[in-house]
């Protein structure tokens, strides 16, 4: 089959394509068809060496896809070969073939279209997590949602919204700013400008940080008893905090992996079909992804890598 793959931490660079062994199949596995992978900012970290990896020579890159059953393991049965499912959580996804784990496979429902699931697959469980897990915001909360525009920012605040949440944001461009408010967010700011930063701090319950070197400014943006949910560095590590004045106006910093919340397939199925409920119930929209062929990754991990993505990178096998 062929892949893309790299030998070496570093730059785009080091991506290459062509053909790789297949995959071996266990007792309990699938053997999926992709169809689509979803590219995700952890596959840049991954790239560059900077986050945690499952040992492979050489390394096959991603977590995300959907695509059909060609072959099962002695398991399971025979019927499944056929269907669709969708998968976030599972190694060397950046290839025509992957083994899944069948308890780590997403059955979607029929309405669904395969596109859309896997646009919005990992992002949108990343926002349901983060959502109702971790910001557990009442109805009628102001929160702020960094990154807005992005993947997981564009599901989140809708799914906020949704949820009776007053929703505010911050994008780096008066396209990105637009787009948010068409989706509901009732005031964006100029992620690149710091101006309106003082007539807004202490007014948020809850600031949603992707981007990281924003948790200094996401800290200020809260009020008393407020919290920052910090899950991701989009935009460079945060630098070290000081609780120690955090503490006198009972400010939190909480934190979060999809991972520690995708541990069974009954987690994954009962937190995936309350994703797609918003989606059948056109809750929430997205923007059609960007669609760059796996051959191509090199030039996939750039665009994402460069900030110009709205909404979801996706590769074709
Ligand atoms: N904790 C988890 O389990 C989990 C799971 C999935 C993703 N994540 C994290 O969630 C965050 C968002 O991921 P995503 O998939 O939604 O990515 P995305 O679609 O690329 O969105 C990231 C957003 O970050 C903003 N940004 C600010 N500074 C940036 C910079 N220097 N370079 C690139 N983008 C920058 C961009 O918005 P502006 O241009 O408008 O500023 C961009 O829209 C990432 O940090 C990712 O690691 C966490």
């Amino acid at each position: 089959m062929k892949a893309l793959y790299f030998k070496e931490f570093g730059t785009s660079d080091v991506l290459q394509y062509g053909i790789v062994g297949d995959p071996v199949i266990g007792k309990m596995d699938l053997l999926v068809e992709t169809h689509y992978i979803g590219l995700n900012f952890a596959d840049i970290y991954r790239r560059r060496g900077t986050y945690h990896l499952e040992p492979h020579t050489p390394y096959i890159n991603g977590y995300e896809g959907v695509g059909k059953i060609i072959a099962v393991g002695g398991g399971i049965s025979a019927e499944q070969i056929g269907r669709t499912v969708l998968f976030v959580d599972v190694p060397f996804a950046n290839a025509e073939h992957v083994r899944v784990p069948q308890d780590h496979a997403i059955y979607l429902p029929p309405e669904l279209d395969e596109k859309l699931a896997v646009t919005i697959g990992l992002q949108g469980l990343t926002a349901d997590f983060l959502a109702h897990d971790i910001g557990k915001n009442k109805a009628g909360a102001k929160v702020l949602v960094t990154g807005i525009s992005g993947g997981v920012g564009q599901i989140l605040a809708q799914m906020l919204t949704a949820d009776g949440i007053e929703v505010f944001g911050m994008a780096s461009s008066a396209e990105k700013r637009e787009l948010a408010i068409q989706r509901g967010a009732r005031e964006v700011f100029n992620s690149r400008e710091n101006d309106w930063v003082e007539a807004h701090a202490g007014t948020f319950a809850t600031v949603y940080d992707g981007v990281g070197v924003t948790l200094p400014q996401s800290l200020e943006l809260i009020g008393h008893r407020g919290k920052v949910v910090f899950f991701g560095m989009a935009g460079g590590n945060p630098p070290a905090i000081d609780l120690v004045p955090l503490l006198a106006q009972s400010k939190s910093i909480l934190t979060g992996d999809l991972w520690d919340y995708l541990t069974s397939f009954s987690e994954r199925k009962h937190r995936s079909q309350r994703l797609f409920r918003y989606f059948l119930k056109q809750q929430i929209t997205v923007s059609e992804p960007t669609i760059f062929p796996l051959a191509e990754g090199k030039a996939a991990h750039e665009f994402l890598e460069s900030g110009k993505n709205i909404g979801k990178v996706l590769l074709q096998p």
